[in-house]
């Protein structure tokens, strides 16, 4: 067809109703430009589906009375309440938290056999909620600071603290599923980050050595070593093979508290003089990118992506420091 002789306010010639210059006018005078438009739309489109978008909350799930809670669970706010200082623990409150660890990997264990593609992150919040509660423990996070779920589900580019939802997951992302249980007064915290069906090389290769950069943090724990010690040997494996490392979010004292000093950098902080003591209990939570290190929040409030949008992974455990090197209490 040759271009119709029509001015830009006119009716387009295709029959749309719409006025000329908004509808075939460019495609007839560029055809060119007009693929290129196409094709920028379409690239805008395949990027947003790729990536995570917020869904719909379920509503909040009850906890039986005879559940203890944290102090936090009974604050409007979820204001954390008891304040702990990272000193050594004594031997009655490491048996309390050899058995909140473990009963915070059994919990991640089951929740991570549930993953698979067509799986709601509001699904596996419910198994952990249930799972939690069956061991007679609180879902930690639940209410934490105003945390409205019972676990963290940070799907892909999310870094951390993601909020369980109606978000579908699919074939090929990968989901870090992060528990934590309040048992007999105490925390356990453990995060491990799981497959959807097939996942691409790059992706399996990032959840390799992001498992590889947590072994390589609890193997530089041992008495005499610093807290900074840790992050550099994560650092100079995330960073040897290419990879970022998180720095806006840390590992972390726990025990009464869900969160206490001392403040583990997953990179080499020289801030960190922190000397490791037999009896201190802490968690080492590496954040490993493929690319930028560089985060951004939801309007949530509450979860954390890369700034590129590019994946993520991450690895946890709970561990206390003993003679010769680190004992982790959450192995299931
Ligand atoms: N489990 C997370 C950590 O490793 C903390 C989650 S806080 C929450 O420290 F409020 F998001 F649940
Ligand atoms: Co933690
Ligand atoms: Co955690």
């Amino acid at each position: 067809m040759t271009a119709p002789t029509l001015a830009a306010n006119d009716p387009c010639h295709c029959g749309s109703g719409r006025k000329y210059k908004r509808c075939h006018r460019i495609a007839d005078l560029d055809p060119a430009r007009a693929a290129a438009e196409q094709a920028r739309k379409d690239e805008a489109a395949r990027l947003a589906e790729a990536h995570v978008t917020p869904g719909r909350l379920s509503p909040r799930r009850e906890v039986p009375e005879h559940i203890e809670r944290p102090p936090y669970a009974l604050d409007a706010k979820g204001r954390p309440g008891v304040r702990e200082s990272g000193a050594p623990k004594d031997a009655e409150t490491l048996e309390k938290m050899r058995r909140a660890g473990k009963a915070a990997a059994e919990v991640l264990q089951v929740v991570g056999a549930a993953v698979r593609p067509g799986v709601t992150t509001d699904e596996l919040d419910a198994i952990a909620h249930e799972e939690c509660l069956k061991r007679g423990g609180y879902p930690s996070p639940l209410g934490y600071n105003g945390f409205p779920k019972s676990l963290c589900t940070s799907v892909n580019e999310v870094i951390c603290h993601g909020i369980p939802d109606s978000t579908v997951l699919k074939d090929g992302d990968i989901v870090n599923l992060d528990v934590t249980i309040y048992l007999d007064g105490v925390h356990g915290d453990t995060n491990a980050t799981f497959f959807v069906g097939e996942v691409d090389e790059q992706s399996r290769r990032l959840v390799e050595v992001t498992r590889e950069c947590l072994d390589l943090g609890i193997a530089a724990v041992k008495p005499g070593a610093r807290v900074r010690d840790i992050g550099k040997a994560i650092q100079a494996h995330a960073e040897g093979q290419g990879y970022g490392v998180v720095r806006a979010f840390v590992g972390h004292g726990i025990g009464r508290a869900f969160h206490s000093d001392p403040q583990v950098y997953h990179y080499d902080n020289p801030s960190a003089r922190t000397e490791l003591v037999p009896g201190m209990t802490f968690t080492i939570e590496p954040m490993i990118t493929i690319g930028d290190w560089h985060h951004e929040m939801w309007d949530d409030g509450w979860t954390a992506v890369t700034k590129d949008r590019s994946r993520t992974a991450q690895f946890e455990h709970t561990l206390v420091v003993t003679e010769t090197g680190a004992e982790v209490l959450t192995r299931a």
